[in-house]
């Protein structure tokens, strides 16, 4: 199994940071902490290095990797334009959960980008990357810390358990305090693209990028997805896959508003109960007939730290169906509602 490095008090931190910098240096992959999720972490600048995250991790070559600065200068550095609109929400929401991709400078190698002509760069807020990104002087290319096609992890444990021995090094900074990715916004056209949803919602984006008055392009709403033109040749995102951040069991998002409603419907649909984990917040079944309950908070922070830890531990009991309640439709919940989406998409 691989080492896993505790930072619990000053001393441990610190030895973490230094430990994690001479891998790092090295051109070695590190498992390392954000607020996101954790990342698999390599020197941005060492094409061999980056080239490993894509074999360790069995992504597809034509996926681009998000890059971690530990300050906005540096981000800039990284930028071949550096849009006001990048300054707004940089300024707003870093260090934070928020990716923009910007046109990226030639400093960036190819297989960071995936050959592509913009770069997604993300400081986020969890002390141990900025650290350890200081301590280098290189910005650290990072994906979520999961194999292809798996669950994102949000703790070290997770890390582990997909990995095992193929990875040497990993830091623990705890559960991660936000507990979904990023929101990933594009500012390369004027007005901001969001092209993965996530906990700052893109009503708060718009507010930023409206707060000062400039030229009329930025007067016109963030778009979705769905209205990007397709991009040849090009995974524009592949974050925005239909499915995704899915668990190994099959999920589905389903409403009810009694548990015998919801009984009925899975042996209506011949799904054996004693098969089915439920993962509820507000219809909670309670009378034994489905055995396998997990409550989830009810707010949409809460609930997004926990959901990656629930559907990990379905994973970990083989669990064959996932039934989770639908959450509710305001925009706090949107990143949720999209990582189960594609966690529900066959
Ligand atoms: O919260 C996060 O963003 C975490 C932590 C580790 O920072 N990282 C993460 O990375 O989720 P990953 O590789 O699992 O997802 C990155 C997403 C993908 O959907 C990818 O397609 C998109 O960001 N992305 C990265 N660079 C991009 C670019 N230049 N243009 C468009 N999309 C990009
Ligand atoms: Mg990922």
């Amino acid at each position: 199994m691989p080492e896993i490095l505790p930072t619990h008090t000053p001393a441990l931190f610190a030895v973490a940071v230094q430990r994690a910098a001479e891998a790092l240096r090295r051109g070695e992959l590190v498992g390392l902490p954000t607020e996101t999720v954790y990342g698999l972490a390599a020197n941005a600048l060492d094409r061999e290095a980056v080239a490993r995250i894509y074999a360790l991790k069995g992504r597809p070559a034509e996926n681009p990797i998000i890059v971690h600065v530990a300050s906005r200068e540096m981000a800039r550095e990284l930028a071949a334009e550096w849009p006001d609109l990048a300054d707004r929400l940089a300024s707003q929401f870093w260090p934070g959960p928020l990716t923009l991709v910007v046109r990226r400078s030639t400093s960036i190698p190819d297989v960071v980008t995936a050959g592509g002509e913009t770069v997604g760069l993300r400081w986020p807020v969890h002390p141990l990357m900025p650290a350890v990104i200081q301590m280098t002087g290189f910005p650290l290319a990072a994906p979520s810390a999961n194999l292809a096609n798996q669950l994102s992890p949000t703790c070290a444990a997770h890390v582990a358990s997909q990995f095992g021995d193929r990875l040497a090094l990993i830091v623990d900074g705890g559960d991660c305090n936000v507990g979904i990715e990023s929101t990933v916004v594009d500012v390369t056209r004027g007005r901001p693209v969001i092209l993965r949803p996530g906990m700052i919602a893109g009503a708060a984006i718009e507010a930023a990028a409206f707060d000062r008055d400039i030229d009329g392009a930025l007067s016109r709403p963030p778009v979705s997805p769905e209205g990007i033109p397709p991009v040849s040749g090009v995974l524009r995102s592949p974050g925005m896959l239909p499915r995704h951040y899915a668990p190994r069991g099959r999920l589905v998002v389903w409403s009810w508003t009694h548990e015998s409603e919801l009984h009925r419907r899975l042996i209506d649909a011949g799904i054996n109960p004693e098969k089915v984990t439920v993962i509820a917040y507000r219809q909670i079944p309670l009378s034994g007939r489905l055995p396998h309950i997990q409550v989830i908070p009810d707010d949409a922070e809460a609930y997004a730290r926990a959901i990656y830890g629930q559907l990990h531990a379905c994973d970990a009991e083989g669990a064959e169906w996932i039934v989770v309640e639908e959450p509710p439709g305001t925009p706090d919940w949107e990143g949720i509602r999209d990582r189960l989406r594609r966690a529900s998409t066959p």
